[in-house]
């Protein structure tokens, strides 16, 4: 199957040899190549360029031309940050929240993430599976055309293991690129557990099991107050490294104690979160950053948005060249959308981002912060046709502008329309 589209208003993030990733002070520079043409053939993208030296068309059997006249078509959004497979919606809790509670004293009456875990614990693999399926192409329709996923609902060993198996049969019936994360400390369960059992519990029982199988590209954990402290985030991360794998960890949510510094020093491949941070995070990241092996910084403006949280403070990140990504943190507690557009609008509402920044921060951070930079983020010769074409826009400004619009017209999934 061949298709030339024809005159794109902007043909974004296009590159003939793509960069790995952009530092936060390249972010603005997201190319955008005006009035073009792609081809696709066989759902791979085999060329492209720009109108005024369109080499005209030879061969017209079996082609498909499609006039892109005032519209934008840009790399399907990298969502590196999900939590898409779960049992069970939280909108009681939501509920309870309007009704003056607060979403930590929720999760310290025994709901948030362990009433998530009571839920998945007895859900069976195949439901599990069949839910998140719909919810991924759901995800995908809205533009999104690579995942990271985590496990962390179990909460014992062999639910994180059904978790992590239900995100590899995504991965094995899905042509896109998919990460699994398996997210060891996500909550203390309930019983006996403190963080530093629980935790010596994953490392000890879990680790090597999801490590043999290979399950798991990274390890998470959620280092907070109430939660994981830097010994046991540390003692994981330790663990997974000794076995060959890599860290994205929850950090910095509520508070601020050491979280990202410790997480620099590990190599972690990305810090998420980071709504409170201060000038020592930042410059631990900025070190890892002008070293040349960033730890990416993942901003989850939908988690901020849904509990009226702080936003991570992008700004002071991009100006100290630190790769910042953005991400939806799709989950039924604190961020129940997987639209990655909604993410980018508010990324550019909410935290100024330049809509450049916040489309790099999307597409080709996300992908880097995900390590799949060589299948994802870009528009390049050779890479499969994973984009998105957008309703007819005055400029990309309008992603946030027209807030009430869906941007997003049509997805194509190796060259095929959603
Ligand atoms: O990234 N912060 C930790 N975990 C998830 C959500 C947990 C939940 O409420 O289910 C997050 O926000
Ligand atoms: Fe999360």
């Amino acid at each position: 199957m061949r298709m030339l589209w024809k005159n794109i208003k902007g043909l974004v993030g296009a590159y003939d040899t793509p960069p790995l990733y952009l530092n936060g002070r390249e972010m603005r520079s997201l190319p955008v190549l005006e009035q073009a043409w792609l081809a696709i053939e066989d759902g791979v993208i085999v060329d492209f360029g720009s109108m005024d030296v369109f080499p005209g068309i030879v061969d017209w059997s079996g082609l498909d031309v499609l006039d892109c006249e005032g519209k934008y078509v840009l790399p399907a959004w990298c969502d590196s940050h999900t939590h898409l497979v779960f049992a069970a919606r939280r909108s009681g809790e939501f509920l309870s929240r309007l009704e003056g509670k607060s979403y930590q004293e929720i999760a310290a009456d025994g709901g948030g993430i362990l009433n998530s875990a009571r839920a998945l614990q007895s859900m069976s693999e195949a439901d599990l599976l069949a839910d998140a399926r719909i919810r991924m192409m759901q995800a995908m329709r809205t533009g999104t055309g690579s995942f990271e996923i985590k496990s962390g609902y179990g909460l014992t060993l062999e639910a994180e293991l059904k978790m992590l198996r239900v995100i590899r049969a995504l991965k094995q019936e899905s042509s896109i690129s998919i990460k699994s994360t398996f997210l060891a400390c996500h909550a203390v369960p309930d019983g006996d557990w403190t963080a530093e059992s629980w935790t010596a519990h994953m490392v000890e029982e879990a680790l090597p099991r999801v490590a043999e199988e290979g399950l798991a590209d990274y390890v998470d954990a959620f280092c907070e107050k109430g939660y994981f402290g830097l010994a046991e985030t540390q003692s994981l991360l330790d663990a997974a490294s000794s076995l060959g794998i890599k860290s994205k960890v929850h950090v910095n949510q509520f508070n601020v104690f050491g979280g990202v510094k410790l997480c620099v020093n590990s190599n972690a491949v990305s810090v998420d979160h980071l709504e409170e941070l201060n000038p020592e995070d930042i410059s631990a990241l900025q070190q890892a950053a002008e070293s040349g092996h960033p730890t990416f910084a993942t901003a989850l403006p939908g988690c901020s948005y849904f509990l009226g949280i702080p936003y991570t403070p992008v700004h002071d990140l991009m100006v100290a060249g630190v790769p910042v990504a953005l991400a939806t943190d799709f989950n039924p507690g604190s961020a129940p959308s997987s639209n990655m557009s909604r993410v980018v609008q508010l990324a550019i509402l909410k935290m100024k981002m330049h809509p450049l920044e916040a489309i790099a921060a999307a597409t080709i951070n996300g992908a880097a912060a995900m390590e799949c930079s060589d299948r994802s983020g870009v528009i390049a010769r050779g890479r499969a046709a994973n984009v998105i074409l957008t309703r007819p826009l005055n400029g990309l400004e309008d992603l946030a502008y027209d807030f009430g619009d869906e941007p997003v017209e049509k997805v194509f999934i190796d060259g095929i329309a959603l």
